[in-house]
């Protein structure tokens, strides 16, 4: 097998064999095929789509580039969730451990953040002495002993993942349907959950900007995990306006301790609801009701327990940015608009996210948002405060935000969006 007849078939529309799949993968995980010719097939793929058969290859191929976990010594069905990434998007923080004060086991395999969409490991990392990176025994024992583990994704699994995404991420290749799919699937099917929802975020803060594309990109990720064995669906939620109130890492931690003790953002609160019940029915306890793990505080005793187990502190102080800069509401009236793209560059900006995967990022950074789409303002009141270690940010940051909100006059009709938008089963 030759890679250029690989590339010469995608290149020219045509279906790519079962054969010619595993060697690609397999070659180029090896070294064997160069990175500026898997870049080449990556863009053909991009521009040319694949076919069903074709995404169930490519992702076994992935999965069989690695190891492959095993959770069946487990006395619980384990339930994981996966979101397509968002801005303010601190779900995964209390859903996990509200999943497992609900009888599930949860092995979340999280990653960081990467240009405008916050990363879960980093928002975790901001809890003084908390460590992402677990073995797959260390692992294992939080999650026999706690209920729920949050950590960083071994470099054995879907290593053909791990070295195809970073080239995506530098060749423009990222917004391609199978590629997506694949990449998030293999890793997710090595991971060994029995049952998955997917969070797919649909507008201008999420990589599917259009209701249509989210949808197949839904199905495409629900059809790849029922065909492997994992009990998978989907919901497809709005990413038109950042979730919560906080954008950035130890802000956003703050925000999911509010929701573990019963109160938080009301978006916040719904969503992590609507996955817990969905990834809780998934796993088989259909009667389970976690308003009232929320309520009763038995997700915040799992929360600590986690935290805890490892190496964290769940009662330190979180850290806070040597800067603050708040932003007023121009005019009197009720916003209309508050775009999650916008916010989530400006939080970038200011030091809550890297520009490359090996930047630092700063626990304090980020954006507190004072009013919701739906909400009325009043003119001379703070509307957003920006956090920041290095101030001389601020003003890049604000370029980031002009424009980002509307505000109309008092007494303007105005529906807000549901957040969760559809159901993909
Ligand atoms: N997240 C992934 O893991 N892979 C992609 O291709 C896009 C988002």
């Amino acid at each position: 097998m030759d890679v250029i007849s690989v590339i010469r078939t995608k290149r020219d529309r045509g279906t790519l064999t079962r054969e010619q799949i595993d060697w690609v993968i397999d070659a180029y995980t090896r070294g064997e095929v160069a990175d500026e010719q898997m870049s080449a097939l990556a863009m053909a793929i991009l521009l040319n789509g694949m076919s069903r058969d074709e995404i169930a290859h490519w992702t076994g191929a992935m999965i069989a580039s690695g190891e492959r976990m095993d959770f069946a010594s487990l006395a619980r069905h384990t339930a994981d969730k996966h979101s397509t990434g968002g801005v303010g998007d601190k779900i995964t923080l209390p859903l996990a451990p509200l999943v497992a004060a609900c009888g599930a086991a949860v092995p979340q395999l999280s990653g960081r953040g990467l240009g405008h969409t916050g990363g879960t490991l980093d928002k975790l990392e901001s809890i003084p002495g908390w460590r992402a990176a677990l073995s797959n025994e260390e692992m294992l024992g939080v999650l026999r002993d706690t209920g729920a583990v949050i950590c960083a994704a071994g470099d054995g699994l879907a290593p053909a993942d791990k070295k195809l995404y970073a080239l995506r991420d530098v060749t423009g290749t990222v917004e391609s349907i199978p590629l997506i799919a694949s990449s998030i699937m293999s890793k997710k099917i090595a991971e060994g959950t029995g049952s998955l929802v997917l969070d797919v975020k649909v507008g201008s803060g999420a990589f599917m900007k259009s209701r249509d594309d989210a949808r197949e990109l839904a199905t495409t990720m629900v059809g790849l995990g029922n065909d492997h064995g994992v009990r998978t669906r989907a919901l497809i939620t709005d990413m038109a306006t950042p979730l919560g109130g906080t954008a950035g890492n130890a802000l956003e931690v703050r925000e999911s301790v509010e929701v573990l003790a019963g109160g938080g953002p009301a978006d916040v609160v719904e969503l992590t609801l609507s996955l817990a019940q969905e990834m809780l029915t998934a796993a088989g306890f259909p009667d389970a009701d976690p308003s009232k793990a929320l309520a009763d505080g038995r997700a915040m005793d799992h929360w600590r327990r986690m935290i805890i187990a490892q190496g964290g502190d769940p009662y330190a102080e979180l850290p806070s940015a040597r800067e603050q800069h708040t932003i007023m509401v121009p005019a009197s009236g009720i916003l209309t608009r508050l775009d999650a793209y916008a916010v989530g560059l400006a939080a970038w900006r200011l030091g809550a996210g890297r520009a490359r995967k090996e930047d630092p990022v700063q626990a304090g950074a980020g954006i507190e948002m004072h009013a919701k789409p739906g909400d009325p303002v009043t003119a001379g009141r703070p509307l957003m405060t920006l956090h920041t270690d290095t101030p001389e940010k601020f003003a890049y940051a604000q370029e980031a935000l002009e424009g980002a909100y509307d505000i109309a006059p008092q007494g303007t009709e105005f529906a807000v969006t549901p957040i969760v938008l559809e159901r993909v089963v």
